[in-house]
């Protein structure tokens, strides 16, 4: 006969901070032979540092124990829909109400990494306006940090969150696995003087540093190098968790901090490590520069021609234009464009049949208000218009100029 015994229930006030992970684990492991209910359904604010390592550990705690868990949630409350089951490429729908930032996601190879990343991309791209280099930075760092799950962990899968914050233009990420951590991925090939690696706080530091690697051949040792220069050169905050340590960098200082208290997933192969960051794009910020490399710039590359112009399709533009939100989407990414260091962009009008009002108005003349006429006319050209195109879009900046001139 089993005895029955009354579920152990566990309120949360919020998901920020990778210890509510931590109290996840100490919640169950208290009472495993209880049922235990967790309830998000009065969470007030959510971060990705908060979000994704429980999300990670929750999965962890579902895979290696029988204990039930049960967890309630807000049914208006969209932002936690995933943490129970995170969104993956393959079952995310767009427009489904699943949303791309500020959800859950899991992602379980190298392919699917960079495909998100990409999706994060677009995302970041449409929605904040980026000083020069940010973008190159996030999507550079992003990917490296994604990446070293599948180099180092031995985790099956990782977990990644992006939140944006559009008026105070911050990008926010936190990426977690519940793998072999850091201080004994580095031990295991002796990538470090021993001393250093018997701490685990000194040996997220030693990772940290250039050319830091566990491994040979294609590994350069320079991901995490690379995010803490970027940290420190736009200003921003990196916190990296794994196993007993924890090294962040807020407010241009460095603090560390081993805790052998810490309840981990599990001490022997799964230490875990969560690396989370927030950039501010509107400080500029050049990963080549910050790396002390020759110049990438991915992000202008992906639309350059042949001939080295940066060069944008407006009739696969209009094929997704509808509404005027998207306009301002459309128009945030021209800015960034240019913000990145094109000197100029063209808009190629080829199989453009007639402009359409949302394209002219909220894209193009509002681009030349922001920008000025001046500016303007220096730096966007338009090429392959009909005449009434022609005619149509400026028409569209005069009306708006006169408007804005006028008081
Ligand atoms: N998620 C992770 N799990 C375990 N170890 C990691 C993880 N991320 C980084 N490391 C350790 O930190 C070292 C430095 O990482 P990185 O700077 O990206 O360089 P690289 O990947 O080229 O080795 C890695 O070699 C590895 O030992
Ligand atoms: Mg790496």
């Amino acid at each position: 006969m089993t005895e029955h015994k009354d579920p152990l229930i566990w309120k949360l006030p919020d998901l920020r901070g990778s210890w509510r992970a931590t109290q996840l684990l100490e919640k169950a492991r208290s009472h495993p032979d209880r049922e235990l209910v967790v309830d998000l359904s009065k969470v007030g604010k959510v971060f990705p540092n908060g979000a994704v390592p429980f999300a990670a550990n929750l999965a962890f705690l579902r895979s290696t124990s029988d204990q039930k868990i049960t967890v309630l949630l807000h049914e208006s409350d969209t932002r936690l829909e995933r943490i129970d089951d995170a969104l993956t490429i393959g079952n995310y729908v767009r427009g489904d109400g699943d949303t791309l930032t500020h959800s859950v996601w899991r992602y379980e190879s190298e392919t699917d990494a960079q495909k998100l990343a990409n999706m994060y991309m677009e995302a970041l791209t449409e929605q904040v306006q980026c000083e020069e280099g940010v973008i190159d930075a996030i999507n550079w760092c992003l990917y490296e940090v994604m990446d070293n799950v599948f180099s180092h962990s031995r985790a099956g899968a990782g977990y990644v969150m992006m939140q944006l914050h559009k008026v105070a233009r911050l990008c926010v990420i936190a990426v977690a696995d519940t793998g072999i951590g850091i201080q004994r991925s580095l031990a295991e090939t002796r990538a470090a003087p021993v001393e250093t690696l018997r701490d685990a706080s000194s040996a997220i530091e030693f990772s940290l540093q250039q050319g830091a690697t566990s491994k040979g051949g294609a590994h350069q040792g320079n991901g995490l190098y690379g995010l803490r220069r970027a940290a420190e050169v736009n200003g921003g905050v990196l916190n990296v968790t794994s196993g007993w340590g924890r090294w962040s960098f807020r407010d241009g200082k460095v603090t560390r901090k081993t805790d052998k208290q810490r309840i981990l997933p599990d001490i022997e192969n799964h230490q875990s490590t969560l690396v989370d960051w927030q950039l501010d794009c509107s400080r500029k910020v050049r990963i080549d520069e910050a790396l002390g490399t020759s110049p990438i710039n991915d992000f202008l590359e992906s639309i350059e021609d042949d001939e080295g112009i940066h060069r944008i399709s407006v009739n696969d533009i209009e094929e997704s234009l509808g509404s005027r939100k998207l306009g301002a989407d459309i128009r945030t990414r021209l800015e960034n464009y240019l913000k990145a260091g094109a000197q100029f962009v063209l808009l190629d009008f080829k199989n453009v049949g007639v402009v359409s009002s949302s394209f002219a108005d909220e894209v193009i003349a509002k681009l030349a208000e922001n920008m000025g006429e001046l500016e303007f006319r220096r730096r966007v050209f338009v090429d392959n218009a009909s005449v009434t195109n022609r005619a149509l879009i400026e028409r569209a900046i005069s009306l708006r100029l006169a408007e804005s001139e006028s008081p």
